[in-house]
Order: structure tokens, then sequence, then C-alpha cells
């Protein structure tokens, strides 16, 4: 039997993650703090190990005894620049280093996002090959993260995944396009120029986690050639206009209205939504930090050489993805 260790598993892919390797008969073993909700992940047979991704002390008993770890732990968003270095930057860093004291170090699995190489120009989706330019303090920190891990590569057989947006079951993030579209009848898009996105589901990046831990390609430790580093994504391209209609006709609403906001109103109400972050303390899913992304144009990649090099396929289209989940939050009376 394999046994693996989930950092992040109390998050919404770690979920879906866990899911899928105790359907596979892993053994998993999960990294929680002490006030991670993890009543969930206790009654579902996983071992639970204290420890916090920022005390690099506390890790040596999680990488214990695992043949793979995979690193979903992180923040997607933070009132603090400083905190999001911390945490997804020092965080790959102590996990790696850990994994690197064993003398049979385990597989290391990073799950890093597209937001780490930036958004992709012109018609191309991006591919791993490409110069990274991150153009938001998020994708900095998870940049920071690939480069830490890079550092260790050499004692530990390390692979990293980069994701575009992830959709699924029990994101709260995603759900409030959702939400509006249910609520008001309204998809708000950034700008007027219909960009290309990429997505996936979260099921179908954890089939692509466990791929790339069984049979991808590991870091060379060299930064610049791409070797070991995989996209991961449905082949499809969105635009966010056409997300707000699939989204609209999944949750029942019979004509969504996609109305595009000039970029100057959405720095604005970024500003507004980080002031309010900082007072409550608390970050909010729009701020400066998601306005630059939303402003650097189109988010495409290729999951081709994952194709390729381990017979990756998500399991279904998109749009029935959107829909599947649409359903779920219906079902679940989120909606
Ligand atoms: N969602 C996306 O669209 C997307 C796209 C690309 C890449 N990613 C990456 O995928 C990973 C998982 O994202 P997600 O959407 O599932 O995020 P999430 O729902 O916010 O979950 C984050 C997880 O990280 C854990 N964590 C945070 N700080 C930690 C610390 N200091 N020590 C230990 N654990 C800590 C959280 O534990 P607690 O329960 O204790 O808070 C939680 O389990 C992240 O690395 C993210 O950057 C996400």
């Amino acid at each position: 039997m394999r046994r693996a260790l989930v950092t992040g598993a109390t998050g919404f892919i770690g979920h879906h993650l866990v899911q899928r390797l105790l359907a596979e008969d892993t053994a998993v073993k999960c990294l929680v703090r002490s006030q991670s909700r993890f009543a969930r992940l206790s009654e579902q047979g996983v071992t639970l190990v204290r420890g916090d991704l920022t005390d690099a002390n506390s890790l040596a008993e999680a990488v214990k005894d695992v043949d793979v770890v995979y690193h979903l732990g992180g923040l997607t968003k933070s009132v603090r620049r400083g905190d999001l270095l911390k945490v997804n930057g020092g965080g790959a860093r102590n996990i790696s280093r850990a994994c690197s004291q064993r003398s049979c170090p385990p597989t290391l699995v990073l799950v890093s996002s597209l937001a780490a190489a930036g958004p992709s120009y012109g018609a191309e989706p991006r591919i791993e090959t490409d110069h990274v330019n991150p153009v938001s303090h998020y994708g900095h920190s998870k940049r920071a993260g690939e480069l830490a891990v890079m550092e260790c590569a050499v004692d530990v057989p390390t692979t990293i995944v980069r994701p575009s947006i992830v959709v699924g079951e029990l994101d709260r993030d995603g759900f409030q396009w959702f939400r509006m579209i249910r609520k008001l009848g309204i998809h708000l898009t950034p700008g007027f120029t219909n960009h290309y996105y990429s997505m996936i589901h979260a099921d179908d990046l954890a089939s692509a986690l466990m791929l790339a831990a069984q049979t991808g390609e590991r870091l060379t430790g060299s930064v610049e050639d791409g070797a070991g580093i995989y996209f991961a994504t449905c082949e499809e391209f969105i635009t966010y206009a056409d997300l707000g209609r699939v989204i609209g006709s999944s949750v029942g609403c019979a004509k969504t209205r996609v109305v595009h906001a000039p970029l100057w109103m959405i720095w604005g109400l970024a500003v507004g939504c980080d002031v309010w972050a900082r007072v409550r303390k608390n970050p909010t899913i729009l701020s400066v930090d998601k306005a630059r992304e939303a402003a650097a144009g189109a988010w495409a990649c290729s999951a081709a050489k994952l194709q390729r090099h381990t017979g990756f396929e998500p399991a279904m289209t998109l749009e029935n993805r959107l829909r599947q989940t649409a359903d779920w939050y219906l079902q679940e009376k989120w909606l």
C-alpha cells in the first residue's frame, strides 16, 4: 500500500485529492494546524499530524514513513504580501527540506499555480519552457515556492504542477460567480477584451497530481528548462463572458447579462475591498492583487506535456464540469 502526506487537506483542492487517494487505497496522512477545521477528515480514516508550514521543526513527523508528499498547503489570498511569501515560499522550502532530511526522501509534488508563470500572450497558451513573468504578489509567492523546492531537488525527487483556475464542489471563491448570476442574473467581466482562460476541475487536478507522482518527470535543478514542471488544465479555453453564460444556464438563469466593467472600475472596487479587508483583517476575493491578474489579459496554458508524459485526460468537458459544480451548489443549498 502506498503512503502519502497531503498538506492543505482541509482546503478545497485537498478535499478532492484526499477522496481520490483513499479511493485508490492509499494510506493518507494530513498535516493540520491546531486551528484547522479537520472534523470531516477525522471521519475518513486518515492520520492527522499537527504542524504548520511556517514552523520547520513541526514537519519531520509529517514527512516520516510516506512515499509521496502532495504539497497543497498555502494561501491563495492574504491581506499582507509578507504572509503570502512566508507560507507559499517559505512553507515550500520547509517541506522540501524536511523531505531532504529523510535517508530515503519521498517524492514531492508541489502544487504551484499558473500565476507563478504569468499570463499568456497572443493566441498561444503558455507552455512549461516559456519565460516566467508573475504579475501579482500571489504569483511571485508561488514562484518563490517553486524556486525553493528546486534548491532541494538534487536530493528530493520533485515535480511541480501548475494548475490553471480550479473549479469544483466546495470551492468558496469560484462560488461567488455562481451566486451573483443566480441572485442577480449578472456576470461582471473585467475589461472589454474577450481574453481566454484555462480552467480545471479539482477531481481532474487530483488525477493530474497522482499521475505526476507516479510517472511524471522530476526537476533537474535547472530553473529555466521546464523539466519536472507541468501545467494542469482542461484543454478547452473559455472567455470570461462565456463562463458567465455557461454558469447562468447551469443555475437556471434564463438570461445572464454579461456586464463588461472598465478596468479603472475594477481597480477602484479592488482598492475599496482592500481597505475593507484590512479593517476586518480578512482577505476578500477581489483585491488590488487579484486586479493585477485581471488586468494582465489572458491566462491560458496547455496540458499537452502532462498528457504526453503521464496519459492525463480530464474525465469530462469543462462545460460538464461547470454544470456538475452548479448541481452540487444547488443540491447542498449553497445557492
Ligand atoms: N483554487 C485555485 O483556483 C488554485 C489554482 C492554482 C493553484 N492553487 C493552489 O492550490 C493549493 C490549494 O488551494 P485551495 O484552493 O485548495 O486553497 P484553500 O481552500 O484556501 O486551502 C488552503 C489549505 O492550506 C492550508 N494552510 C494554509 N496555511 C497553512 C500553514 N501555515 N500551515 C499548514 N497549512 C496551511 C489550509 O489549512 P487551514 O485549514 O488550517 O487553514 C488549507 O488546508 C494552494 O497552494 C494554491 O496556491 C489553487
